[in-house]
């Protein structure tokens, strides 16, 4: 399988989302990635129901929901009700993440686990078969356009060898600074699916990133 793309829209521009999420559905890329964040998780506050319903209803690729908020239990329904794919929580908010992801299943949704990068990857382990996507934090959550944290690379490649040695079937998503510089690198290391925020949205031609990070970034890994 050739890895997926999902352009994180907190990189769109707000007052044009239409425009961009017809970007996005014309591109390449596989999935919309949506960030959600309350201001407690998180430091910031990005954007909530009203507006994903909005993307919802221009956008037939999936929405790839990223919940960076404080105990996600209490929204589980209302992201399946607005059409969401995937819903990922984070292990640091779940203090019973294996009946979170039953529920997220319950209501007919993939169910995701994101990790922070200071989160060890066995935090997980015990869950890895419950699992359909784990997000590895490839930057401190709550903010678009930072630096990606290199040990992400190795952290990639200890899941791959951790979902072969388990037998578990999840994607795994790394979110954060991904962009030219490194998506060559996180494919070859196991990455399935990258989310791209910045290095989409500011990019000069944004479907076009989306092609080079889905299609030349194997090219170039490997002709290095
Ligand atoms: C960070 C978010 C990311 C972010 C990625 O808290 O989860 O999805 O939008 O943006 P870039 O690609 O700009 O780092
Ligand atoms: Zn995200």
């Amino acid at each position: 399988m050739s890895h997926m793309i999902a352009p994180s829209l907190l990189a769109a521009d707000f007052a044009h989302l239409g425009r961009d999420v017809a970007m996005v559905e014309r591109s390449q890329a596989d999935w919309h990635h949506i960030d959600v964040m309350d201001g407690m998780f998180v430091p910031n506050i990005s954007y909530g129901m009203p507006v994903i319903s909005a993307i919802a209803r221009h956008a037939e690729k999936p929405l790839d929901v990223h919940l960076m908020i404080e105990n996600p239990d209490r929204y589980i329904q209302a992201f399946a009700d607005l059409g969401s794919a995937n819903l990922t929580v984070h292990v640091e908010a779940c203090t019973h993440l294996h009946r979170t992801l039953g529920a997220i299943k319950e209501a007919g949704m993939k169910a995701g686990v994101a990790l922070n990068p200071h989160t060890p990857l066995h935090s997980i382990e015990e869950v890895l078969l419950d699992l359909d996507v784990v997000c590895l934090m490839s930057v401190n959550p709550g903010f678009g356009g930072q630096k990606f944290i290199p040990s992400t690379l190795g952290k990639v490649r200890r899941l791959a060898d951790m979902r072969k040695a388990h037998g578990g079937t999840f994607l795994i998503e790394v979110d954060g600074g991904v962009g030219r510089k490194n998506a060559g690198d996180l494919v070859q290391a196991g990455a399935d699916v990258l989310v791209a925020g910045s290095s989409v949205f500011k990019a000069e031609n944004p479907e076009g990133e989306v092609e080079w990070l889905k299609s030349s970034a194997i090219l170039s890994e490997t002709a290095q």
